[in-house]
């Protein structure tokens, strides 16, 4: 639609302030990122409570990979919240959980061969995968990534390392978790250049911390995002992935692919880790799985299964209308061949902002692959400061003017609107960002 954003009043009007205060009044402190109220949205257009629409470019936090309330699943949902909402799948049974197990088990990388956890959030699904980790190897050590963001649980937290405000007084988490460096070749933390590295941030896995202090037979996983997502949206180099996972073969160690923000087609790939060209022995999944209603995953090998009752479960896990939004998802993907569009998109995306890049010295890089895409504010492009007081005004004055954007890192700016995008509204985006990017320069 030519005339998104429509700006009736400068957001947040008077209906939205109205809510925010309410909300700042009874709701717990979390992350609130812009003051922006929503009413409705479709697609990739959503109405404010003051009558603006607005263009969103956040997907709900990477969650609206088929848009908005897309009609395929808002009747998937209709129909099953009709019929049967919970019987607790975990206790019970019922088709649609066994179908959607059976569905992941067989579009996921790897053997077929595999066994599926539900539940209701990217964390969860990472506490089941640290579970079913420490239980099939019986080894209490995991590794983690630092950048890492894997949830807040108590848990997941102990693998995340992307803020200290997430960690602060919460100290201790899990023991056990030893941290890593990540790939960065945009900012390297051996402050080496790729390919002459060869690949020291991989191999130091091997060479420095399995060979010093933290002993293999001891470390049950890795846990690594295929593209760092909260981190900052960092992209590995080819050779990173394959590297790892030949060290922890090496050792018996499983690798678990944190898909809950790369997956489902939002990097132009199915899974994110098909970039890489290896798979995981565990991989979990969120956000994108429902469309909008809370359901996670955690796949994996066969023969890691617990295989004892009362070990793991859940109340809500693999619930009904989960399903029934997960099942519609995955046919609209395939359906409407929205993983190859976020391929295409993503190209042209990227293309029109290197030369934004061109035009805009805040911009440091551009990155991502498919409709993962991101920038990175800098002060200096040779020294690299980040910008982050800069990209959060960039952020706000973006919304003034109707486009909903997220960060990511110290200084970046998260581009991930819904696959169903198309090239005008990435154009009427861009030019947002132009202007938006021009009055903060000055
Ligand atoms: C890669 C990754 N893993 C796990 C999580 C945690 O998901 P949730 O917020 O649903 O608990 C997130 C959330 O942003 C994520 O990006």
């Amino acid at each position: 639609m030519s005339n998104v954003p429509d700006i009736k009043v400068t957001p947040p009007g008077p209906s939205a302030r109205e809510i925010i205060a309410k909300d700042e009044h009874y709701v717990a402190t979390t992350t609130k990122s812009l003051p922006v109220v929503a009413r409705s949205a479709k697609g990739l257009v959503v109405e404010d409570v003051d009558g603006n629409l607005l263009l969103d470019f956040s997907s709900g936090i990477s969650v609206l990979n088929t848009g908005h309330c897309h009609p395929r699943v808002v009747e998937a949902v209709r129909k099953q919240s009709g019929e049967l909402m919970h019987f607790a799948g975990t206790d019970f049974y019922y088709d649609l959980q066994a179908s959607l197990a059976q569905r992941l088990s067989e579009i996921t990388p790897g053997p077929p061969e595999k066994k599926v956890f539900f539940g209701n959030s990217g964390a969860e699904s990472i506490e089941a995968a640290i579970k079913i980790a420490k239980w099939s190897t019986q080894r209490m050590r995991v590794i983690a990534f630092i950048g890492a963001f894997h949830g807040r649980t108590t848990g997941a937290l102990s693998l995340t390392a992307s803020k200290n405000v997430q960690k602060q007084r919460f100290f201790p988490t899990m023991d056990g978790v030893t941290h890593i460096p990540f790939a960065n070749c945009y900012r390297c933390p051996y402050h080496l250049e790729y390919p002459s590295c060869d690949l020291w941030c991989a191999k130091t896995l091997d060479e420095t911390y399995l060979s010093t202090f933290v002993p293999p037979d001891e470390v049950a996983a890795l846990f690594g995002e295929p593209v760092q997502g909260e981190g900052g949206y960092i992209v590995p180099p080819k050779e990173f992935y394959p590297t790892i996972r030949k060290t922890l073969d090496k050792y018996g160690i499983l690798l678990v692919d944190d898909e809950v923000q790369a997956g489902l087609g939002r990097t132009g790939r199915m899974w994110g880790i098909e970039h890489w060209g290896i798979y995981p022995d565990i991989l979990t999944i969120s956000k994108s799985l429902g469309s909008g209603i809370p359901i996670s995953a955690t796949v994996f090998r066969k023969e890691l299964d617990f295989g004892v009752q009362g070990a793991h479960s859940n109340t809500f896990g693999g619930n009904l209308v989960g399903c029934a939004a997960s099942l519609a998802t995955l046919d609209v993907l395939s359906e409407e061949k929205l993983v190859e569009r976020s391929e295409k998109m993503g190209a042209y995306f990227r293309k029109r902002l290197e030369e934004l890049q061109e035009k805009h010295e805040l911009i440091g890089d551009v990155r991502g692959l498919g409709l993962m895409l991101a920038i990175e504010l800098v002060r200096d492009r040779r020294t690299k400061d980040f910008a982050t007081a800069e990209r959060d005004r960039v952020i706000a004055e973006a919304f003034r003017r109707g486009l909903i954007l997220l960060g990511c890192g110290r200084s970046g700016i998260r581009l991930i609107p819904s696959l169903t995008v198309t090239e005008e509204q990435i154009d009427t985006a861009l030019a947002i960002l132009d202007e938006s990017l021009s009055t903060v320069a000055k």
